[in-house]
């Protein structure tokens, strides 16, 4: 892999590698990915207050949140299925993301077995769960979880239901795949691909027992869609609240009603996310629900958000609207896809860098310096600037 430069360079390298089924399983969202775009349309509309003559030899961007200390406030999101990525999968991306002083939060949906995620990067696994309809498989989770000693869970809330991805039904992207021929043609083009494919970690739901075996391929579709669970509710969440000892973190949540209702029932954490585009299409995009959000949390809980973070200085925008801590989902996929773990550490770079340089033209010595001062209020397209 030549060097990369940026997050859409990997991006680019990824959809080189990948088929094309999988690579927009990887990109695409839900409907009309109205969602998916908004996240970049509006972090790309905000604009930083650049300062001069300042001090920016010692950019620092470590932060302690959740009583765990970061090099970088970025953490790796969620991520079902990274094996159809690469088949080093979650625990090369656990490695990359402890070498950079980061978190890794294994997806329940993840091909790997939660265990063999958590020893790849002792300490620095988070891990995410749901509110099944067959609740001895959350609870399955939750203790296996706490076996394992890992402190913070990830409970995500807006999977009870889901809009259709209309890239993966034109490409009968499913368990098993049915694809056209151009798909099956264009699948046979990528044959280092392929030859990994069939060679490598299975990709399945490895991370699931069900009546203590692992779910086989034909068994993923028909569980998904038996096992959503539209019931899943704030009870389920108090429930999980009374048993799990460790830190709480809600996932999904879009309105600062969700927000304060996670925080008064014992959340330590409050995620805002739009699943990346993936599950909801009318909503707005992450960063701006953020404020509203972070201002009804009010410094009882940490905030976190993700959502079309490409660039370092989009960690910068997310922290001066109220985040403690900012977490991406396709970079660090795109970067697996390109280059296993060598690609999510140079992810990891690529941030760090860009978070630097983007300190220092706002005047800020630390992450921590970030507020809203560091934002230039936008008006109305073509109004002079305040
Ligand atoms: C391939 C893929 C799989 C995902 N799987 C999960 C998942 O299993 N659980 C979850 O809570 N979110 C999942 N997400 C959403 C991410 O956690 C995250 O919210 C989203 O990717 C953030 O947007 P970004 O990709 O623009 O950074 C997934 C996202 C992608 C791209």
């Amino acid at each position: 892999m030549k060097k990369p430069y940026s997050i859409e360079h990997l991006r680019l390298i990824a959809r080189r590698r990948l088929p094309a089924m999988v690579f927009d399983f990887l990109d695409g969202g839900v409907l009309d990915e109205l969602a998916l775009r908004r996240n970049r349309q509006v972090l790309e509309a905000i604009l930083m207050d650049e300062r001069v003559l300042f001090d920016a030899s010692r950019p620092a961007l470590g932060a302690r949140v959740l009583d765990t200390d970061f090099a970088i406030p970025m953490t790796v999101s969620p991520m079902g299925m990274l094996t159809g990525f690469h088949p080093s999968s979650d625990p090369a991306v656990a490695r990359a993301a402890a070498a950079a002083g980061s978190i890794f939060i294994h997806s329940a949906w993840s091909s790997c077995a939660m265990e063999e995620v958590a020893e790849s990067a002792p300490g620095r696994v988070w891990t995410q769960m749901s509110f099944w309809k067959d609740e001895r498989e959350s609870r399955q989770l939750e203790d296996r979880a706490a076996a394992l000693g890992l402190d913070t869970l990830v409970v995500a809330g807006d999977v009870a239901v889901s809009q259709r991805r209309e890239r993966d039904i034109r490409h009968g992207t499913a368990m098993p795949p049915k694809p056209p021929l151009r798909d099956v043609v264009n699948t046979a083009l990528h044959p280092g691909w392929m030859a990994r494919w069939l060679t490598g970690r299975p990709i399945t739901f490895g991370n699931y027992r069900i009546d203590g075996r692992r779910l086989r391929m034909r068994d993923m579709d028909p569980w998904m869609m038996k096992n959503e669970n539209p019931a899943a509710s704030w009870e389920h969440f108090t429930a999980l609240r009374k048993t799990w000892k460790g830190k709480l973190i809600v996932k999904g949540v879009m309105s600062p009603v969700d927000a304060k209702m996670a925080v008064d029932l014992g959340a330590d954490g409050v995620f805002v996310s739009n699943h990346g585009g993936r599950q909801f299409d009318a909503v707005p995009a992450t960063v701006e629900v953020l404020p509203r959000i972070a201002e009804a949390v009010g410094g009882r809980a940490a905030v976190m958000v993700d959502g079309g973070v490409r660039r370092g200085s989009d960690i910068a925008k997310m922290l001066a609207q109220g985040a403690d801590l900012v977490s991406g989902g396709r970079p660090f996929a795109f970067a697996l896809a390109a280059g296993g773990e060598a690609g999510v550490r140079s992810a990891f770079e690529i941030f760090k860098d860009e978070l630097e340089t983007t300190l220092g033209f706002v005047g800020a010595q630390s992450v921590a310096d970030l507020g809203p001062e560091a934002l230039v209020h936008v008006p109305p397209f073509g109004a002079p600037l305040r």
